[in-house]
Formats: C-alpha cells, structure tokens, sequence
C-alpha cells in the first residue's frame, strides 16, 4: 500500500490545494492531508478549524485522513510509515525553496521521496493569503475556496 502525505499550512485551504487533494488520492493508495506549522507564519485560523474545513471539503474522497503534527515533517512521516511527500508547484518561483524543503526531507529521512505536482492554471495566481485578504475587503471568493467554507471563512476573518 503506497501512503502519500499532503503536508501545509491550509490557512485556509483553497480550491488549489482541492485540486492536489482530488489528483494526489487517485494515484495513491492512501493520502494524508497533514496541517503542519510553518514557523514563519501566524495562521488566521485554529488548528482545529483548518482540519475542520479540510474534513468538510473532502467527505467524498474515500482513501483520506486528515491530521495534524506540530513536529518535522520528516518526523511525521516517519510516523506515518509514507512513502511519497506530495508538494503542489504553482510557479518556477516556488521551486527553489521546495527544493531545499525537499532536499532536507531526504536527509532527514531517506526512505520518503517527495513528488511534484502542478497546479492546474485555473489556481496558479492562488494561496491561502489572497484568500485571506480578499475575504477582509469583502471580495468575491467564488472560484478561490470550495462553497461549503466560503461562508465561515468571511465570518472568521471579519470578526478577526
Ligand atoms: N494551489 C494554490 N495555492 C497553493 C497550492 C496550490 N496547489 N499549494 C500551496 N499553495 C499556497 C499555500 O496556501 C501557501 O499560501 P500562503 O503562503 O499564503 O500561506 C503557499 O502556497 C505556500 O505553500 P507551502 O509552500 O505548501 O507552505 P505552507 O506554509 O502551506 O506549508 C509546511 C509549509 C507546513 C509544509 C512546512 O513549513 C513544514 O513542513 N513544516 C513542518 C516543519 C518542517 O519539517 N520544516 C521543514 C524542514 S526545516
């Protein structure tokens, strides 16, 4: 059985990361979606929250779990017994810092490879930050985050 761990902030997750999601669970046999923490960042939303949105966005994928783990990523799937980390690539601009994650991740632990996936062009220009700042003007987020959270995460942000 191939086991395959989605690392990230998802803060929150956005119809990129669906899309990796959805791809990413019909190579593999099981796929983890791990939220993690990014030291250089301060999340928007709890952890719990990030898991919760992550849990409702993907009830009809079968061979998923969604986690969280506040250690190494290769710690995490050390633990996990995974075979592949999956990493989503938006641009030739994100490939120079994935790269190094990628590269410390071997060393790290030697027995998990780490796999590249494109984003589709639909979500190339998306993250979880324009996301976020959209929803702080009140912007339009359809086509930026999947309906089913789009609600909780205006209410989230502007109360925040
Ligand atoms: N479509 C749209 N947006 C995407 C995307 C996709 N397919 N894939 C990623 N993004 C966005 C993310 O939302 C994120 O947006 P943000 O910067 O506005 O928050 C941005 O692209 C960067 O994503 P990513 O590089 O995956 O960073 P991340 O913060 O989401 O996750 C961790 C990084 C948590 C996986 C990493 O910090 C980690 O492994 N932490 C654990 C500790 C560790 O092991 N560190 C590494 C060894 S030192």
């Amino acid at each position: 059985m191939k086991i395959a761990v989605y690392p990230g902030s998802f803060d929150p997750c956005t119809n990129g990361h669906l899309d990796i999601i959805t791809r990413a669970a019909r190579v593999f046999d099981k796929l983890i979606v791990a939220v993690l923490v990014n030291s250089h960042k301060t999340p928007a939303f709890t952890i719990e929250e990030r898991m919760e949105f992550l849990r409702r966005v993907t009830r009809n994928i079968s061979n998923i779990e969604i986690d969280s783990f506040t250690g190494l990523l290769a710690d995490y799937t050390m633990q996990k017994n995974a075979d592949v980390i999956i990493k989503g690539l938006r641009a030739v601009s994100d490939f120079e810092y994935e790269f190094q994650m990628a590269l410390t991740n071997t060393k790290l632990n030697p027995s998990v490879e780490t796999l590249f996936m494109t984003t589709s062009t639909a979500n190339m220009y998306l993250s979880s930050s324009v996301v976020r700042e959209v929803a702080t003007y009140n912007g339009d987020l359809s086509g930026m985050v999947p309906d089913e959270i789009r609600d909780d995460i205006y209410k989230k942000i502007r109360r925040g």
